[in-house]
């Protein structure tokens, strides 16, 4: 992973977003807490916790439910994600196709907040190549 891609001008807000929303986690079962920020391209600002579930299949990702917050408040044009966890802040196969959705180059911002140190940047598309995309010629 690259630490050369530039950070948005923001990020420490986003980071920020993304810590304080992991604190809200619902994760009686696993014990693990995930945050997720979304920036939109307008400048706005949708979190998502992970929320488990007895039956443990429906549980849903933080990153799922951080960009589901923002369709709903009309804010589908997302420029960056940042994902904030104690380890390696990779995000699922699921969440990566479901962000793909909306922008397959989209800027992930993997944040370890066991550690201090800045953010890791990745495009998602390249931890996601060739996305399934459903287009109707
Ligand atoms: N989890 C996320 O919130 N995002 C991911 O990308 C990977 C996993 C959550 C789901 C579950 O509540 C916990 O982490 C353990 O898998």
């Amino acid at each position: 992973m690259s630490r050369d891609l530039a950070l948005p001008e923001n990020w420490r807000t986003l980071l920020e977003s993304s810590r304080a929303v992991r604190e809200r986690a619902w994760a009686p079962y696993s014990q693990f807490a995930v945050g997720a920020a979304v920036l939109n391209s307008d400048g706005q600002i949708f979190v998502g916790c992970n929320v488990e579930n007895a039956s443990y299949g429906l549980t849903i990702c933080a990153e799922r439910v951080a960009m589901s917050s923002a369709v709903a408040a009309g804010a589908t044009s997302p420029v960056a994600i940042c994902l904030s966890l104690a380890g390696e802040p990779l995000p699922c196969g699921s969440c990566r196709q479901f962000l793909s959705e909306f922008n397959p180059q989209l800027l992930l911002l993997l944040d370890d907040c066991s550690r201090s140190e800045p953010p890791e940047c990745i495009h998602l598309d390249t931890l996601l190549p060739r996305a399934f995309n459903f287009s109707v010629e």
